[in-house]
Order: structure tokens, then C-alpha cells, then sequence
């Protein structure tokens, strides 16, 4: 037999004995063995390939031909020969494993906690719900027409520099404030209202006190004979529930285009119940928020008749509220997702 007979039985004998030992393999981790044994880096096949250089220099490219071959169609064979054993093997595993996924976690490990503005809202939703609001969200793209004209504020207007907005095209921002929300409730919904708005708002600004996403609720209550009586009664018993009992509300004189009058919402600080500290700059007060009669140019521009229905809204910065609440020092704090400070407030 020439040397290049002997290589070639000898190569063929290899791939006999490789299919045989692949189809007889018990489980995947034989069948890697086998795999090692002939295709790895010290395997059968290596080893043949280097009687190669012993031969004739005109057998050398058929031969170099026959032993990629038979690496390919031990390869092929590996393949196949895998995926039955490893379905075979998941099957097995699930026949004859149980697992109760209703046991604890070992240890605990972290378990996350709610964010403190999730949380803050649906306190504030579950508070006003008892005075018969309910939730209602809208979009954060909003035509113009939503965030600025229909709540009063015209192209122009001194108004719309109250607010810096983020322009996504000349119609379009994104919403400055919830206060949009009250115009879709009184398009698609008939009166009376009570509705709160909330969810994320978007403003130019970004400092120790504010986020350029932050987040805000919105109260509006639309009825018959509606009066600052009502609206002073609402708030006063919502900071009192929020807050704690024995808080003063008072408000002050201001100016929003969509409602008149109109005034801002002052408490007496929670922190230190009036007494004067660094929140409140020793006034014993701060400010929570803004309020007032729903303009009636604003009913104008929904289907809400005034005068027969009237109305009040108030809004709120999430945020704020949370610190004010918690007393927290930099309002980026609620952006870090820091898990140490969000377990705080559990
Ligand atoms: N939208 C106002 C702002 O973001 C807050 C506000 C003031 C909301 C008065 C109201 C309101 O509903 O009546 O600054």
C-alpha cells in the first residue's frame, strides 16, 4: 500500500469510528468528548493532517481535500447528534424537576422599592378621590393649541415666557404643565367634573430646584355655582391630609391666564411647622402650588357653557411635594434612581 492508501484508510477508519461514537453518545457531554477527541486542537484529525508533509507533493492537495471533508461531515454529524440529545435532555429535566416559584428569594436581595413621585401621586389621587375625583391622563406632545391657547395664553402673550418650552415643531411641544389636561376633559366629557390630571411635564430648565422633566397634578372641578369658597375648602383639606393635621393654608394674590382670580398656595411649612428653618427661609411658609376660577374665556374654547357651569383648578409639582413632604435637598435626587434614597421612602 502506498503511503497515501495507508492515510487515506487510516482517515477513513477515523470517520467510521467518530459517526459510531457520536451516534453512540448518552448525553451531550459525551458527545462533546467525542467531539474533542477527533475535531479539538490535539484531536485524531489534527494528528492526520500532519502525516500530510510526509507526503508526495502531488497527493498533498486530494488528501488535504479528503480530511476537510470528513471534518465537515463530523461536524454536521456533531450538530444534529447535539440537538436531539439536548432536546431529549430538556425534556427529561422538566418531566422529572419540579420547582416551586412560590418559595421566597434566598436572602431577600433587592427587592426595589416604589419611586418617591409613584408614590407621592397616588397618595395625592387617593386623597382627592375621596372628594370624588378621578385620574385622567393626555398626552406629552401637544398641539399648541392645548398647552397655550385654549388655557388663554395667545401667541405672543408675555405668558408663554412663564414656561420654557421645548418646541417639537412650530405646533407642537411638549406639554409645559398638566393644565392641557382640563381642556381635553371638558372636549370629551360633560360636566360636572372632577377630574386630576398628572404625569410628566417638560420645561428648559435644569438646576438644584428644577428638572427639565418633571412631574405635575392637576385638580379641576367644573359644576354649578362654583365659588373661591369651594376651591379654598378643597385645598385646605387636601394639605391638611397630605401634609398633617394642624397645617394652615393661605392664599396669595397671583396671576395664570386660564383662571380668574387667580392665587398661589402657600402652607405653613411642613418641615418645621412654621417655626422657620432653611426650606421655608424662615418664613414658616411655602409655597405649594397655583389656583384659581376657571377663566371663562377658557370655557370658550371648549363646549362648557359658563355661566351655567363654573369652575376651579389648582396644580401641583410632584416633585416639590415630595420635598417639602420628606424634606429631600436637591430635587435631581429623584432622577438618580439611587436605590438608597428611593428605599427611603418606603
Ligand atoms: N399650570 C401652572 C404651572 O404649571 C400651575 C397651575 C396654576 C395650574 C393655576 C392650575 C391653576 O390649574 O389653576 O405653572
Amino acid at each position: 500500500m502506498s503511503q497515501a492508501q495507508n492515510a487515506q484508510t487510516k482517515l477513513e477508519e477515523l470517520r467510521q469510528s467518530a459517526l459510531a461514537k457520536m451516534q453512540g453518545a448518552a448525553s451531550s457531554k459525551d458527545l462533546y468528548e467525542v467531539k474533542v477527541e477527533f475535531l479539538g486542537k490535539n484531536g485524531f484529525l489534527t494528528e492526520i493532517m500532519k502525516e500530510m508533509a510526509s507526503l508526495p507533493k502531488e497527493e498533498k492537495p486530494l488528501f488535504g481535500k479528503l480530511v476537510n471533508e470528513v471534518k465537515q461531515a463530523l461536524e454536521q454529524s456533531y450538530q444534529q447528534a447535539e440537538l436531539k440529545l439536548k432536546a431529549h435532555e430538556i425534556e427529561e429535566k422538566m418531566a422529572n424537576e419540579e420547582m416551586d416559584l412560590t418559595l421566597p428569594a434566598v436572602g431577600g436581595g433587592n427587592q426595589g422599592s416604589e419611586h418617591p413621585v409613584a408614590k407621592v401621586t397616588d397618595e395625592i389621587v387617593r386623597i382627592m378621590s375621596r372628594l370624588g375625583y378621578s385620574l385622567r391622563q393626555g398626552p406629552w406632545i401637544e398641539k399648541d393649541f392645548y398647552n397655550f391657547e385654549a388655557l388663554n395664553i395667545p401667541a405672543n402673550h408675555p405668558a408663554r415666557d412663564m414656561q420654557d418650552t421645548f418646541f417639537i415643531d412650530p405646533t407642537h411641544v411638549l406639554r409645559t404643565h398638566t393644565s392641557p389636561i382640563q381642556i381635553h376633559s371638558m372636549e370629551s366629557e360633560r360636566p360636572p367634573l372632577r377630574i386630576l390630571g398628572t404625569g410628566a411635564v417638560f420645561r428648559c430648565d435644569s438646576d438644584i430646584s428644577h428638572l427639565p422633566h418633571f412631574h405635575q397634578i392637576e385638580g379641576m372641578c367644573v359644576d354649578r355655582h362654583v365659588s373661591m369658597a369651594d376651591l379654598k375648602g378643597t385645598v385646605s383639606f387636601f394639605v391638611r391630609e397630605f401634609f398633617g393635621a394642624g397645617l394652615k393654608t393661605r392664599f396669595r394674590p397671583s396671576f395664570f391666564p386660564f383662571t380668574e382670580p387667580s392665587a398661589e398656595i402657600d402652607c405653613t411649612c411642613p418641615i418645621c411647622k412654621g417655626k422657620g428653618c432653611s426650606l421655608c427661609k424662615s418664613s414658616g411658609w411655602i409655597e405649594i402650588g397655583g389656583c384659581g376660577l376657571i377663566n371663562p374665556k377658557v370655557f370658550g374654547f371648549t363646549g362648557v357653557q359658563y355661566p351655567e357651569w363654573q369652575g376651579f383648578a389648582f396644580g401641583f409639582g410632584i416633585e416639590r411635594m415630595a420635598i417639602i413632604k420628606y424634606g429631600v435637598e436637591d430635587i435631581r435626587l429623584f432622577v438618580e434612581n439611587n436605590l438608597k434614597f428611593n428605599q427611603q421612602f418606603e
